[in-house]
Parts: structure tokens; sequence; C-alpha cells
């Protein structure tokens, strides 16, 4: 409900733990998402495109259409979880034959646009995200089912536009010079070369995706979204936003559930009107103890920025993401705060705004009307009750409740599934 990072994979931890599901299906993003689980000895999982539901027995994970897989990133995703001792075959794991496939000339294209932004950068992943999205809608993309044929995906590779020349002018000058096939750009043997074992090793997860939805009809499946509300490419914060629709969850959802912190952080380029002060900041990072030194990005390691709860933004993600109810996350972290403020509204040149701006340089420039909360000093990481939470906690929670305008069912108090309190 806000710019990623809210505990998503936690939430479906403790979903997987508490409910009967057969299934956890990904269906956009892609490698830019750091998803997090803490299993119960404290180690952290750190899965990027492979569905959350993986660490868990007898649920099947699908990785469908929407999502962006880099061939590369997900073999050593695939090692890493195979390392770690979780099982990942063909028996948990499925990736739809249309899943769009983002090569190495998407990242290379990234990185030289971010660089010729400068200033402006949108402070991606890198993970070729956006460049993969567009290849998609300019009818370019090479499908899931097309990269594991070395026939489909040769062919593929020879078949790029010329338009692709111009991205690579200097790396196809020096191809050239090495007497490599090049294609418009793109140098085929070299791709052959560098994703042969890519291929082999993906090969055996291709999937049906059609047929895969049609069985899942009569049983559990929990959608997991990545990123967040305010990064979707159509609402959210133009241009500082991923390149998928956040707020569009797939059409048999019966239930969303809203994940949101108890505050707010982002990573990258763009505003936060309610970014703290940093000695604010060093409280929610903890500054000592087993938690310290948390809000670091999963996928990049980059630092978070930390701001108060942001109103104006949970109404916008409850709304638009047509959310049912809420789960909040990590409001252990607001432990030792004397005082806690909520943004209720913005102030633009004088006038105040009680909804999220469309026109993207209003939220660049908006400053947080904010009311204040008395905080709480005990720590809540052990609290499994609503009895076991301060006073001062409840209030909070049913103040982001009616800001919220939704029900917050589950609250978060740490990493681990566990540490969820049912509020029904
Ligand atoms: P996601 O992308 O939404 O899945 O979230 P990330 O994994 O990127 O970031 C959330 C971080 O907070 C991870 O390090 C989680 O282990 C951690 N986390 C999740 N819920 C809680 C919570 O309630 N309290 C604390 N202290 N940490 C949490
Ligand atoms: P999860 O699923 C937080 C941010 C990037 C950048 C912008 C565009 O872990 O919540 P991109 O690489 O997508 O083109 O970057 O979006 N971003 C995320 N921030 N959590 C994520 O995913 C993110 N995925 C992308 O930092 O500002
Ligand atoms: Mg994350």
């Amino acid at each position: 409900m806000q710019f990623g990072d809210e505990g998503k994979a936690k939430v479906i931890d403790y979903f997987l733990i508490t409910r009967d599901y057969d299934a956890v299906a990904r269906y956009h993003g892609g490698g830019n998402a750091g998803h997090t689980q803490v299993d119960r000895h404290g180690n952290e999982v750190i899965t990027h495109i492979i569905p959350s539901g993986i660490r868990k027995k007898g649920v099947y994970n699908a990785i469908l259409s929407g999502v962006m897989v880099d061939p590369l990133e997900a073999v050593k995703e695939i090692t890493e979880l195979r390392e770690m001792g979780y099982k990942v075959n063909i028996s948990n794991l499925g990736i739809s034959e249309r899943a769009q496939i983002t090569l190495q000339y998407h990242k290379d294209f990234e990185r030289r646009q971010e660089r010729k932004k400068g200033g402006k950068a949108v402070g991606t992943t890198m993970k070729g995200i956006s460049p993969t999205a567009v290849s998609t809608h300019a009818r370019e993309g090479l499908r899931f089912a097309e990269f594991v044929d070395p026939y489909y995906f040769e062919k593929f590779l020879e078949s790029l536009p010329k338009s692709y020349k111009n991205f690579f002018e200097r790396m196809t000058s020096i191809l050239r010079k090495s007497g490599n096939v090049v294609a418009n750009g793109v140098n085929v043997r070299k791709y052959m070369e560098m994703y042969e074992y890519a291929m082999n090793f993906l090969r055996p997860f291709k999937i049906d995706e059609a047929d895969f939805l049609e069985r899942m009809k009569d049983k559990n499946l929990l959608y997991e979204s990545a990123q967040g509300a305010l990064l979707d490419v159509v609402l959210g914060t133009v241009p500082y936003v991923t390149a998928s629709e956040t707020c569009n969850p797939p059409a048999d959802t019966d239930k969303i559930i809203g994940v949101s912190k108890a505050y707010i952080t982002r990573v990258g380029g763009g505003n936060l009107p309610t970014r703290m002060e940093l000695e604010e900041e060093k409280i929610i990072r903890g500054v000592r103890g087993e938690t310290a030194g948390a809000e670091f990005g999963a996928t990049t390691g980059r630092p978070r920025n930390c701001g108060w709860f942001d109103g104006i933004i949970a109404k916008f993600a409850a709304r638009e993401g047509r959310v049912d109810n809420v789960f909040l996350t990590k409001l252990d972290r607001l432990s030792g705060f004397p005082e806690i403020k909520v943004a209720t509204a913005y102030r633009y040149k004088g006038d105040i705004i009680k909804s999220f701006p469309a026109e993207r340089l209003v939220f660049e420039e908006v400053e947080p009307v904010y009311r204040g909360f008395p905080g709480w000093m005990d720590d809540i990481g052990d609290a499994r009750e609503p009895g076991d939470l301060p006073q001062n906690t409840r209030n909070y929670v049913k103040r982001l409740e009616d800001m919220m305008e939704r029900k917050i069912t589950h609250v978060s108090v740490g990493p681990k599934a566990e540490q969820t309190i049912e509020l029904i």
C-alpha cells in the first residue's frame, strides 16, 4: 500500500502457516522485488521472482505471464534456495510459457538511460524492468517458451528490429571487429552462449498458464503482489515508479489484503513528503540489538528513506488497490518515540490538499500536515494478543484504521510469521 518493502513476504509466510493454500502465484514485476522471510531460527530467505511459497512443503509456486523473468537471475535464485536446503523442482515451481524474458540488452539499455538522466534518474533496481516492459508493449518481447528452445531463441535474436541498432551503436562496432554475427546490435552467438546453461536449466519448469489457472478454480490460490501501490506505472508517482500496474490485481481475486507499514519507507528517486529527521530514522532502523540495521533494500542493499505514516497515500492505496482488509506491519519498529506523527493532509502553495494529487509536480512539492499521537516505549515484539499491546499502540492502530477507511485485521510485530496479532 506504499512504496514497496512493506513486508509482503512475511504476510505470505503467515497465511501459509495459518491457512491452507494449494499454490502461491506471482503475477507482475520481476527481479526488482526483494521479498524477505525469516525462519524460526532467524535466518533470512530473500526471493526476487520465485514466489514466497517456495519454503512451504506441499505448496506449488507459479510465475505467471505478467512476471518479467531474467533467466540468469532465475538460475541463481533457484540454486541459492537449493543450497539453503529448500526443494525447488518441477513439483513445486512452474514458469508460464508466456512469461516475458529480460535479456542483457535490457539491462544495458537501462544503465544507459539512468546515467543519461543524471540527477533526475529514477533510481531503478537496474534489473531491466522498464526496458523489458517497453519490449513487451512494442511487441518485441521474448516469451519463456521461446527462450528455452534454442531454435526459437536464435530466430528471435536475429529478428530484432533495426531500432535496437541505435541502443547498441558502440557495442555493435566493437563486436563487428571481432567477427561475430550481429543482428541489429545484438550479438546472437554471444547471447546463445551466455544463455545456454540457463536455457537447459529452466526448460523443465515451463507450464501452461491457462491450464494452471483452470486447475486452481476449485483450489486455494494466494496471489503475491510486488512493489507498492504508489509505484504503479499508471497511478503512482510518475516518473518515479516501476513498470507494472501494481494496483491491478488478477480478476479472479476474492479478497485483497493490503499490506502497509505502520510508518513509510521509500528507496529510489521521488519525494517522500513525510520523511523523518535523521535522528528519528535511527530509532526506526534500530541502533543496537538483533534487529539493528533495518530498512536496507532486499534487492539492492540501498538504505530506504523512512517517514511517518502518510494518511493521504494510505487512503489512495486502499481505494485504488480495492483493498478489503489491511495487514499492518512493522509496528514494533515504532517503539521508542515519545510522540508519533501521522500526515493527515498536504500543504501546497498555501492550499490544503486531502487527496493524492495526480499532477506530478504538485506531489514533488507538497508538505505534510501532521497530527501527533502519544507513543510507547515498550518492546512489543513478543505481543501475540491485542491485549499484549500498550493502550497507546492500540489507539494508534485505530487512528490508522480510520484514515485508511479499512479494517486492520492483522498487526505484525516482527519479521517471523508467528510475530503476528490477529485483531478479529
Ligand atoms: P516486501 O518486499 O514487501 O516483501 O518486504 P521486504 O522483505 O523488502 O522488507 C521488509 C523487511 O522487514 C524484511 O527485512 C522483513 O524481514 C522485515 N519485516 C517484515 N515484517 C516485519 C515486522 O512486523 N517487524 C519487523 N521488525 N520487521 C519486519
Ligand atoms: P518489493 O516487491 C521497493 C522502486 C525502485 C525505483 C522504482 C523503479 O520488494 O516491494 P524498477 O527497477 O522497478 O524500474 O525501479 O521502483 N522499486 C521498489 N522499491 N520495493 C520494491 O519491490 C521495488 N521494486 C521497484 O527502487 O525507485
Ligand atoms: Mg522488498
